[in-house]
């Protein structure tokens, strides 16, 4: 089922000081902001030759990551992103295994255009998992 890390991303307080920091600290790839109003998200991906990493920062009322963001205010990691071929078939076995699929269960679309889903941090040892279909 499971396939390669697509992405660790990283919620920050501050998202051009965060890219600032792995372009000219790290010497890394950076993209432009991306807002994606319906993840109540902006992100900025930093490629990485064998992954990446997705910046976070709110956006918008109720945004997902403010509660995590007002616990953590310095940032930290938010989720892991594993890449599954068939998301949907991927979904139906997780939820066979007992695993809960966050949201009304149907795919979103993700940062690169692609369905994504969540799935609950107490199934996977406290993290939170994003699964992607490529
Ligand atoms: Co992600």
């Amino acid at each position: 089922l499971i396939g390669r890390l697509n992405h660790v991303a990283i919620a920050v307080p501050d998202l051009d000081a965060a890219a600032a920091k792995y372009r000219d600290v790290l010497g890394a790839k950076i993209s432009s902001p991306l807002p994606l109003p319906e993840h109540g998200v902006t992100t900025v991906f930093v490629e990485l030759p064998n992954t990446k990493i997705e910046l976070l920062v709110p956006l918008g009322e109720g945004s997902p990551i403010a509660k995590f963001l007002e616990r953590n205010p310095d940032g930290g990691i938010h989720h892991l992103c594993y890449e599954v071929e068939d998301i949907l078939a991927a979904r139906d076995r997780l939820k066979a295994e007992g695993a809960r699929v966050l949201g009304d269960g149907s795919p979103k679309i993700g940062a690169h255009g692609k369905p994504v889903l969540f799935l609950h941090p107490k199934d996977f040892s406290g993290t939170l998992v994003e699964i992607e279909q490529v």
